[in-house]
């Protein structure tokens, strides 16, 4: 089996009945990056067997229960898998439930356990989602564009529990955000979000989550004033313009395609904002990143093929992702380990053959690649 990239047209192939042309036209799929804030401790009884295996417990998992989606972003392709529902793809509530389950069970402090898509609002059942995992401990995080947060949704969301949520934010400048995200009334639509959780809980964890681009570059400090004037927002967290996901694979660095042109910054140009943000939030802004990331950031502007320091990829230890089909992946790059749809998330992790294998791979991988620089930092 192939890696996420590339899968998705054979997987397709296999089906009985022909996919929708907008899903069939989509030739590979990456996973999204988000970065979660939530950290739930849970206790268990597997501290003896984890140690044996020297094995780091579960911290990190990133969910992806579809890849529909409503907006039509930039630099992202995700959309382009419309708003129906297909029982093929997306694997059902019971299955998610199971894996929650196992996922509080194996945990053995704090776990970032995020919901993402796709917009992961367009599934009717995230909010059993969120509530199943807050009644077993966990504190949920969902990463949404908030367009579809109205006041029942917030209700709702609420009710069962939620407590924060990574929103994105592009730009202060209304108008920029929604160029960007080809959606005109994204930005109203995620300031709207943003007052409807905060009224209905005081306490409740807003991250704007930015991505920065050459679209945006200039904005940054607009957006940084912005945050800091709102209290009801914690932080902004940057990530990096990086491949946009699920793009047509070709023989052309994306960076040097027509259509996405404006989106990679020129790098002198970059370094110097990400010196300004550091600058920031050395002063006390609201920035979330470490400045060893927005540094590491700025390496990766300066040389996007080879940023990285670290030899040593310590992901498959401690993170999974999992994709709308139930297939589990460490690392995004490379095949899945297992489907919680096969098997129990509990028993892959500690026993499966090829989750040994590829973490021992991903421990000498040297890779530039952007889950360690954005979503799971590593120097
Ligand atoms: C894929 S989205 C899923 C959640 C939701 N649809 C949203 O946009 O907030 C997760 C995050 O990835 C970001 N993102 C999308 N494409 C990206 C890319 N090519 N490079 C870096 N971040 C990207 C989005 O802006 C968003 O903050
Ligand atoms: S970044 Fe999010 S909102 Fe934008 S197209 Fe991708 S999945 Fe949709
Ligand atoms: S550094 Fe290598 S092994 Fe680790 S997540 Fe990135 S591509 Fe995968």
């Amino acid at each position: 089996m192939s890696s996420i990239v590339g899968k998705f047209r054979s997987a397709h192939g296999a089906a009985a009945v022909s996919p929708p042309t907008a899903v069939r036209s989509l030739p590979e799929k990456r996973l999204p990056l988000v970065t979660p804030a939530v950290f739930t401790p849970s206790p268990s009884a597997l501290d003896a067997r984890l140690s044996s295996l020297e094995l780091r417990a579960v911290d990190f998992a990133c969910l992806v229960p579809l890849f529909r989606c409503n907006q039509r972003c930039r630099y992202c392709h995700l959309w382009e898998h419309g708003f129906t529902y297909d029982e093929r793809i997306e694997v059902p509530t019971h299955h998610w439930l199971a894996l929650l389950d196992d996922l509080a069970a194996l945990a053995r402090g704090p776990v970032n356990l995020t919901f993402a898509g796709g917009e992961p609002l367009l599934r009717p059942d995230m909010p059993e989602m969120i509530g199943h995992a807050s009644r077993l401990g966990m504190a949920p995080n969902i990463s949404t564009n908030g367009s579809l947060i109205d006041a029942a949704m917030a209700d709702r969301l609420i009710a069962a529990g939620l407590k924060m949520v990574s929103l994105s934010l592009d730009a202060a400048e209304p108008g920029l955000h929604d160029r960007i995200r080809r959606w005109p009334g994204a930005w109203e639509a995620a300031m709207r979000a943003v007052a409807l959780l905060v009224e209905r809980d005081p306490s409740f964890f807003v991250t704007f989550l930015c991505v920065i681009s050459g679209e945006n570059l200039r904005g940054l400090p607009a957006l940084i004033d912005f945050v800091d004037r709102d209290e009801r927002v914690a932080h902004v967290n940057f990530q990096c313009i990086a491949d946009p996901f699920a793009r047509e694979p070709g023989p052309t660095v994306w960076r040097e395609m027509r259509r996405y042109d404006g989106l990679w910054p020129r790098p002198d140009e970059a370094v110097e904002a990400l010196d300004a943000i550091i600058a920031r939030r050395r002063a006390g802004s609201k920035v979330h990143n470490d400045p060893a990331q927005l540094r590491a950031y700025q390496r990766y502007f300066r040389a996007p093929d080879n940023f990285r320091r670290q030899a040593r990829c310590g992901v498959g230890d401690h993170a999974a992702h999992v994709d709308p089909y139930g297939d589990v992946y460490l690392c995004l790059d490379r095949p899945p380990v297992g489907n919680i749809v096969k098997s129990r998330f509990a028993d892959l992790w500690y026993e499966g053959a090829e989750v040994r294998a590829r973490r021992h791979e991903m421990n000498h991988c040297t890779t530039p690649c952007h889950l360690t620089l954005n979503c799971l930092f590593e120097e």
